[in-house]
Parts: C-alpha cells; sequence; structure tokens
C-alpha cells in the first residue's frame, strides 16, 4: 500500500495547527501528504466536538468516503471528538479503523504502520498524556509562511457550563517558555514574520507555574520574549478571558510595538444573568471597561468577539442586552454561534432550551448588526494607507494578493509574487462587508527588520 494521506481539518485554529504538525510528524517518517483526498490511500479526519453541527459533518464525511470506490482506503478520526466518543464512533462510523484523541496525535506514524500490516485491526487510543512536547513544536521547513500559528498551551480550566473543551482536551497545560522562543526563533530565521499564539485561554499561560514578575503575568512575560526575536513583526493571539484581561496585558499594547491592535476577545452574552449560568466570571459593566481601556491606550485598536444565542433560558430581555453590548462596543466582528446542547456539559441538563426558531432569528439578528459594523468599519478604512504583511496570491485574478491589516482586516489588493512575505504599504481604496480591496504602494515598502 502506498503512504498518501490525506488530513481534514474541522474547526478551530487549534485543530488547524494540530494538522500541520501531524502532517510534518507524517513526513519525517516517510508518508505523503496530498490535498487531493482521492490519490489518498489513508484519510485522516481531524474533528472538533464544539457543536452538534461540526460533529455531524466530519461523521458523514468518514462514512462517504469509506463507500464505494473509495472501499479499502484507512479512515481515522482524530481529535476533540475521538477523545469525546472513543470506540463507539465505529458504530457510527464502521469503515473507520484509528481514533485517537488530541494527546494521541504524535503516535500516529506509529499506528498507521501497524494498520497498514493488518487490514482486520482497529486502533483506538484516548489516552490522556503530559503535553508532547516534541509534537507541539513539530514543524515542516517547506511549509514555513509568513504567518502562522504557535500553539503556546493546551486544555483549559474554566468550567462554562455550555464547553465541551475541558472534557476533550482536559486540563491546562503550558509548553515551557523556553521551546516556545525556540520554535519561533527557527521560524523567523525561516521567513515568519508573524506568529498567532494559540491556547483555549492564552491569557491564563503559566499560572501557578511561572511566577509573576515586576507585575507582569507569564503570558505578558512570553509576548516580551518574542517583542525581542529579530524577524519577528507582528504578534497576535487568540483567544484571551476576560477574566485575566488585566493592566500588565492592556499595557502591553502599549509597550510592545509588534503586539498587532486587534483583540478577539469572547463575550458570549451581555446578560449578566446568563453569564452567571454560563459561569463565565464576569459581568458585562467589567467586559465593557477591558475593552474601553484598551480603546484608551490604542485608539484605533480593533475589537471582535465570540457570542453564543438561545442559551437555555435566555428570555428577550436577555437577548436586548447582548443586542445592547454589541451596539454600545461596535465590534468590528463576531462570531455568532446558536446554542447547541453538548453531551457531558453542565448546560446539558438545564431546562428551558430555547426552540431552533427563536435561536435562528435571534442568529439572525446578530449577524445583521455584524454586517453593518463591519462594513461601517470597512468604509472607515477606504483611503487610508495600511501596512500588510503579503501572504498569498489571492483566488481572484493573477496580479490579486492577499494579507491582513495590522487590525486583522482581509486585504485584496494588487501587487507582484515577490512581495510574499514582506510587509507593504496598501492604499485602501473601496471595500466589501468582510474584505478590503487595494493598491500596493510601491515607494513605501516596509524594510526588513
Ligand atoms: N454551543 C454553541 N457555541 C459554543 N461555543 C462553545 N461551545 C458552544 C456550544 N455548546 C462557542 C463559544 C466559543 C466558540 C469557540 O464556540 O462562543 O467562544
Ligand atoms: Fe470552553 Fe470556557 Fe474554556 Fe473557552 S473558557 S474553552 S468556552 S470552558
Amino acid at each position: 500500500m502506498e503512504k498518501r494521506v490525506y488530513i481534514k481539518t474541522y474547526g478551530c485554529q487549534m485543530n488547524e495547527r494540530e494538522s500541520e504538525g501531524l502532517a510534518a510528524t507524517l513526513r519525517n517518517h516517510g508518508y505523503e501528504i496530498t490535498d487531493d483526498e482521492h490519490s489518498a490511500e489513508i484519510i485522516l479526519l481531524n474533528t472538533c466536538s464544539v457543536r452538534e453541527q461540526a460533529e455531524a459533518k466530519a461523521i458523514g464525511k468518514s462514512n462517504f468516503i469509506s463507500r464505494g470506490k473509495n472501499q479499502g482506503k484507512l479512515v481515522g478520526i482524530l481529535g476533540c471528538m475521538a477523545q469525546n466518543f472513543g470506540e463507539t464512533l465505529y458504530q457510527k462510523s464502521p469503515n473507520t479503523r484509528l481514533v485517537v484523541g488530541p494527546d494521541g496525535l504524535g503516535r500516529i506514524p506509529e499506528y498507521l504502520d501497524r494498520l497498514m500490516g493488518d487490514k482486520n485491526r482497529r486502533i483506538t487510543d484516548i489516552e490522556v498524556r503530559p503535553l508532547d512536547r516534541k509534537f507541539t513544536s513539530a514543524r515542516d521547513e517547506k511549509k514555513v509562511k509568513a504567518s502562522l500559528f504557535v500553539s503556546i498551551m493546551r486544555g483549559c480550566n474554566m468550567r462554562c457550563t455550555y464547553c465541551i473543551v475541558p472534557k476533550t482536551r482536559g486540563s491546562e497545560q503550558y509548553r515551557p517558555m523556553e521551546d516556545i522562543i525556540r520554535e519561533i526563533q527557527w521560524l523567523a530565521e525561516r521567513g515568519t514574520r508573524e506568529v498567532t499564539l494559540l491556547g483555549q485561554i492564552v491569557n491564563n499561560y503559566g499560572t501557578h507555574q511561572i511566577p509573576f514578575i515586576g507585575g507582569k503575568s507569564p503570558f505578558v512575560q512570553l509576548l516580551e520574549k518574542i517583542q525581542a526575536i529579530e524577524g519577528i513583526r507582528r504578534i497576535r493571539f487568540m483567544s484571551p478571558h476576560p477574566k485575566g484581561f488585566k493592566s500588565d496585558l492592556i499595557d502591553a499594547y502599549e509597550n510592545l510595538p509588534k503586539l498587532c491592535p486587534h483583540v478577539h476577545l469572547p463575550l458570549q452574552s451581555g446578560s449578566d444573568r446568563i453569564l452567571k449560568a454560563m459561569k463565565r466570571p464576569y459581568k458585562r459593566e467589567q467586559f465593557s471597561s477591558i475593552v474601553a481601556a484598551l480603546g484608551e491606550k490604542i485608539p484605533t485598536i480593533s475589537i471582535s468577539t465570540d457570542i453564543i444565542v438561545g442559551f437555555p433560558g435566555e428570555n428577550e430581555e436577555d437577548f436586548e442586552a447582548t443586542c445592547a453590548v454589541f451596539d454600545e462596543i461596535k465590534f468590528d466582528m463576531a462570531f455568532i454561534f446558536k446554542y447547541s446542547p453538548r453531551p457531558g456539559t453542565i448546560a446539558e441538563n438545564f431546562g428551558d432550551q430555547i426552540s431552533q426558531e427563536i435561536k435562528e432569528a435571534r442568529n439572525q439578528i446578530l449577524l445583521k448588526k455584524v454586517e453593518y459594523y463591519s462594513r461601517q468599519y470597512n468604509e472607515s478604512m477606504v483611503g487610508t494607507v495600511k501596512e500588510i504583511l503579503v501572504e498569498r496570491r489571492a483566488r481572484r485574478g493573477l496580479q490579486q494578493f492577499e494579507g491582513y491589516t495590522p487590525e486583522h482586516r482581509k486585504v485584496i489588493f494588487t501587487a507582484t509574487e515577490d512581495l510574499i512575505g514582506q510587509l507593504i504599504s496598501v492604499k485602501i481604496e473601496g471595500c466589501t462587508t468582510s474584505t478590503l480591496l487595494g493598491k500596493f504602494i510601491p515607494s513605501q515598502v516596509a524594510g526588513e527588520a
């Protein structure tokens, strides 16, 4: 059997990063990674359990790809769903032969070797293990790009009542600071200019393990160290939690020039009553104060958020409170989720579940707001000149490229291939609701760091 692997990723950036690490690990073991699922003999689905819809998609896919002319392909289900369902996945997806949770991803080459030698065998690994230092930093030199994700921790110690993450990814574990720095230095030497630090709650990084120094949390200390890495021009992170968003982190926006003026800060609900039922340990007022403090330091800062509509017990008044916060803060971007009850979470058994129709109606109202504020923001950018990190060719046309502003707005602009990986100036000339359109200004190529 050939060793061509197709990896499909569902869900969050953490999964994207883990799939990237898995691809690098598999290549190192002699496997070929392909983008074409039809030519692959091995199909690995890296799944998500955050909402039911994501799970249904992955199961549908696993069954579809193992039937008809695809029979005989080796199918594996990895990640959060694997952890969540374990061996019961074989009932939902009978042709699957490999089920591996997030902690076992580094062992997949070994499992595939074994499975290929024995067609009647299945392997399940949902053991909870200490962080795999080698796997979390696995990189493929040929795949280094201008902007990359870097995982700094895993798991979550919060117990938000709707969330399955603590069950699938376990308690918080932090990568040693020196591992993270070494990885980013290695990337910077090979052309990476922007890193996005990933974790369920990045600002919890190092809690109770790395001491505060001069009032600065371990996360801010990490940011300072990355600021000092030559070649890195931009630092981002996802997602912080409002609870640990203290003045040291707010000050970092002023003190660290590489820290991009964008914060994705999940609000979840604008109603204090619902926040309490969600076990989110802050009130609407505190959330607004963080945003106000950030705005005072960096007036151009862009704020985006996550919101869940239709959490059990959410009445009209609660929803209106969410709308009111939305109109007060005018989020530049937001992801709106319809509440999805997850097995094994605290909220699963809450009474007063909200009907699908109401969830849908509330979703639509908020989506309109997202569209409105996003367009308003984009229109305010027209006529300005922005610094863009050129990431890749845009699909649109031959000379169209794409990249992001420091505030994380996607821009499509005319440029040339040689500019990929560079920071350039782009004059913004137009926009759609979600994207800015512009033109490269050659006289203003920002120099290398
Ligand atoms: N239902 C709907 N949305 C959810 N999220 C997490 N769990 C659920 C759920 N059960 C959303 C939250 C989180 C984002 C990643 O997914 O808004 O911030
Ligand atoms: Fe889930 Fe809450 Fe942890 Fe985020 S903070 S991963 S929503 S439990």
